[in-house]
């Protein structure tokens, strides 16, 4: 049998197979070695992968990422440890010095404006947007009332549910206009996604049948710009000179989208880590806050530093939608752990507390971008994932992690190649010794 045709043949039954069989597949097809294999089974924890299982089609293993935990976080007057999974040296670093510098000198407050996600129903091609916009508001409480208790009467029960109908105009952008409605829900500790989609599906057909209209699609709206966290610092023991420099990086930020896009993903390294680790879907808060900075038709920064009367100010606002029940958030393990070493119970505690983290985490960035430059942090944190990637031994790390912290000072700059290079002149020139020690230690390599 030809690859091509095994290919063919498999891959149309590869969900049937169970996961040992798609490994078993893949070892065959010579995708991965045998080697891998057996990584994939051994490194994955099986009560996670029956979990899995139940996610996902087509599962092999998991993705494990480094969890670590920020501690030193005081936010609106209560102490956290911050559980973050993350792969990037240094976010974590960055994030506790920064974090121990405002509980010296500062102090981190937060808030919620609006409870409501949008879910929208699209009438693609409207055939009287008056007549439709006179349907919309003569039956919205019928609407309203109709989803709420054939819906989500539960959610209605902790005082969530849908809480209002508002149309919208949308030009289709060739003269013509399309109708979109929109469905206001509040998802009380859900992140509410699978909970708007409901609705609006079932809005589909009342809709359809009072207004003669035809509906094209309904789907959540990941701009929830009706649902907005605030987080805000103020330093009030700050070298002025510094806090200046941070109010100009800040004004970079709101004058310049090269640099305000930068600025986000910055906030981005401190908010993701916590949304991951407590399970939620960071793509939607991705978007919903990329989505957030452009609003206006330019991009900009979601964050703010002033100086003002010798104190620095920073503020965060943007849309942060997370869940406290529903999703993995109680399914997987190390999800409901972190929500329990954060001690919360509410989307929106969880959500300011995820603001706060990007304010700080930004704050870092722009304190290290203003003095120092992120170089010298960061690379030095970078020389381990150097030295791992040059597959240098134990005794050589230990050898070479202080020379080349001596080289990056002298040189500004170190790279895979520099480490290879040192790397390969050890070898060279002390050998001897070197296998010496590791003999002595038992060591293998990394
Ligand atoms: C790197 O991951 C993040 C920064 O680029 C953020 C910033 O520039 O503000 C340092």
């Amino acid at each position: 049998m030809s690859a091509n045709k095994h290919s063919q043949q498999v891959f149309e039954n590869f969900s049937k197979l169970n996961r040992l069989e798609r490994i078993k597949w893949l070892i065959e097809m010579k995708l991965i070695t045998e080697k891998d294999g057996n990584y994939l089974n051994l490194s994955s924890d099986p009560k996670l992968l029956e979990i899995f299982e139940n996610l996902v089609e087509n599962l092999i293993g998991s993705f494990p990422l480094p969890l670590s935990i920020s501690p030193n976080f005081i936010i609106d007057g209560k102490t956290y440890a911050i559980p973050m999974a993350v792969e990037e040296t240094s976010v974590v670093a960055a994030l506790g010095r920064t974090a121990k510098w405002i509980c010296k000198s500062g102090k981190i407050t937060t808030k919620t404006m609006g409870s409501s996600i949008i879910g929208q129903i699209q009438i693609a091609k409207v055939k009287n947007f008056e007549k439709l916009r006179n349907v919309i508001s003569a039956q919205k409480e019928n609407l309203i009332n109709l989803s709420n208790e054939r819906v989500v009467p539960s959610l209605v029960a902790r005082g969530g549910g849908v809480k209002d109908i508002i149309l919208r105009r949308v030009p289709r952008g060739n003269g013509g206009d399309m109708a979109v409605i929109h469905i206001l829900l509040d998802p009380c500790d859900a992140m509410g996604a699978n909970l708007i989609n409901q609705v609006c599906e079932f809005l589909r057909q009342p809709i359809e049948s009072l207004s003669k209209e035809k509906v094209n699609m309904c789907i959540v709206s990941n701009l929830a710009d009706t649902k907005l966290t605030i987080a805000k610092v103020v330093i009030s023991d700050i070298d002025e000179q510094l806090g200046d420099r941070i109010a100009e990086a800040s004004l970079f930020a709101q004058q310049d989208r090269y640099r305000a896009v930068t600025n986000n993903k910055g906030v981005l390294n401190g908010i993701d880590p916590v949304v991951i680790a407590t399970g939620n879907d960071w793509r939607a808060v991705e978007a919903g806050i990329h989505a957030y900075a452009a609003r206006s038709g330019k991009y900009k920064p979601i964050t703010h530093w002033k100086m003002q009367d010798g104190n620095l100010i920073g503020v965060l606002k943007a849309p942060i939608i997370v869940g406290t029940v529903g999703g993995v958030t109680q399914l997987h393990p190390i999800a409901e752990m972190s929500l329990r070493i954060l001690g919360i119970k509410q989307a929106s505690h969880l959500s300011r507390v995820i603001a706060a983290v990007g304010l700080v985490q930004n704050l870092g960035a722009l304190r290290a971008l203003t003095s120092e430059g992120i170089v010298r942090g960061h690379m030095r944190l970078h020389i381990k994932n150097l030295l791992m990637s040059a597959g240098a031994s134990p005794v050589e790390f230990a050898f070479l992690r202080k020379k080349l912290e001596k080289f990056l000072i002298r040189k500004r700059k170190i790279t895979l190649t520099d480490v290879k290079k040192m790397l390969a002149k050890i070898r060279k020139d002390n050998s001897l010794l070197v296998i010496k020690k590791e003999k002595k230690h038992g060591k293998k390599r990394l």
